[in-house]
């Protein structure tokens, strides 16, 4: 018998299988509008050591909970403050992350030992119908991080969850097909532990989005922080291939910049986006696709620092810092 996953379309039948194959403690990758995730049973320890060992993440570095809706809130959060409840109704389901402190449900292996715990309603209606069906049967919920080795590129395809993680997982785990992720980039992580709510990494959510819901001032993560949040590690969303950042690409290399930006006689253009939209839902496929052809070197011209082009230039700025071996 191979040892490969099963890919599995999204029926509603493939669904509650995926569900099945995570009460059984196997692993299930699903799509979500920002990334696909790599799910397992939030309060099945050895499940969810198995996510650490595919990913070959460091065991201490927390997990988000995927739940179906802000209902499930009180059974994994407490001490929830009204800014996160508002935070909630408005950008849920969809690409927003809070963290909050724990109730006894979110056990240490999920929450890397700290006395928080990372909340998310995904958006993508495969992910929704999977959780649902999950805590229908469970009485749990699904810890995901993104589908792709620690410090890697995420998948925003099931043939890239495929490609990144096929020779770590058995042929008990399922890997749902689904839509191309349409934000793109990772959900917006939001410390909603203290009185003002602190940005911790930026995404589609964007500051003025959150302080328009909030009439507040949204605060940024002070890279001192003793948090261990995502991209504190120094390399992340790396390519084999070096990004470069707004430099002329010469020849041999390739080049993401918005549309209307020509492309230098040599270069390989590996995306056009229109608008800052979607240059997040191409820079991980740009990335990919650069190695997959053998290229050395993406340069990327960055977009503007406003509303989603924030966390685009985080990625970026992050990946052009290099791939470190671990
Ligand atoms: O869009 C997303 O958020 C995707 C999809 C699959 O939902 N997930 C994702 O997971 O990006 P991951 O594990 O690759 O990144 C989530 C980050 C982790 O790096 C972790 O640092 C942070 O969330 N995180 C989770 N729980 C936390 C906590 N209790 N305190 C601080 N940071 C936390
Ligand atoms: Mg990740």
């Amino acid at each position: 018998m191979s040892n490969s996953p099963i890919l599995s379309n999204c029926s509603a039948e493939s669904i509650q299988d995926a569900a099945a194959a995570l009460k059984a403690g196997h692993l299930v990758a699903f799509p979500t509008e920002t990334v696909y995730g790599l799910g397992a049973d939030a309060r099945n320890p050895i499940a969810v050591k198995r996510i650490y060992e595919v990913k070959g993440r460091p065991s201490d570095h927390p997990l988000i909970v995927h739940i179906s809706s802000i209902d499930q809130l009180d059974k994994w959060a407490s001490e929830i403050p009204e800014y996160a409840i508002a935070l909630g109704r408005r950008f849920w389901p969809g690409p927003m992350t809070l963290i909050l402190k724990r109730t006894s449900l979110a056990g240490d292996f999920i929450t890397g030992g700290q006395d928080t715990v990372g909340l998310r309603v995904p958006s993508d209606p495969i992910a929704l119908e999977l959780i649902s069906e999950f805590e229908r049967i469970s009485n749990s919920a699904i810890a995901a991080p993104s589908a792709n080795r620690f410090g890697q590129v995420s998948p925003t395809s099931s043939m890239d969850v495929i490609e990144e993680l096929e020779e770590f997982l058995t042929q008990f785990d399922i890997v749902l097909g689904g839509a191309v992720s349409s934000v793109g980039i990772e959900s917006t992580i939001i410390d909603a532990t203290q009185k003002v709510p602190t940005i911790l990494r930026p995404g589609a959510i964007t500051p003025e989005m959150i302080n328009s819901e909030l009439k507040t001032s949204v605060k940024f993560v002070n890279e001192n922080s003793d948090l261990r949040f995502s991209g504190s590690f120094p390399n992340h969303y790396s390519p084999r291939a070096k990004v470069i950042l707004d430099v002329v690409p010469s020849y041999g290399q390739g080049l993401v910049a918005l549309y209307g930006i020509e492309t230098p006689d040599g270069v390989v253009r590996l995306a056009s986006p229109s608008d800052s939209t979607e240059y997040a839902q191409c820079i991980y496929r740009a990335m990919r696709t650069a190695d997959q052809i053998g290229l050395k070197q993406i340069v990327f011209f960055q977009p503007p620092n406003i509303g989603i082009g924030l966390a685009i230039r985080e990625r970026l700025q992050k990946s052009a810092m290099g791939r470190k071996k671990y």
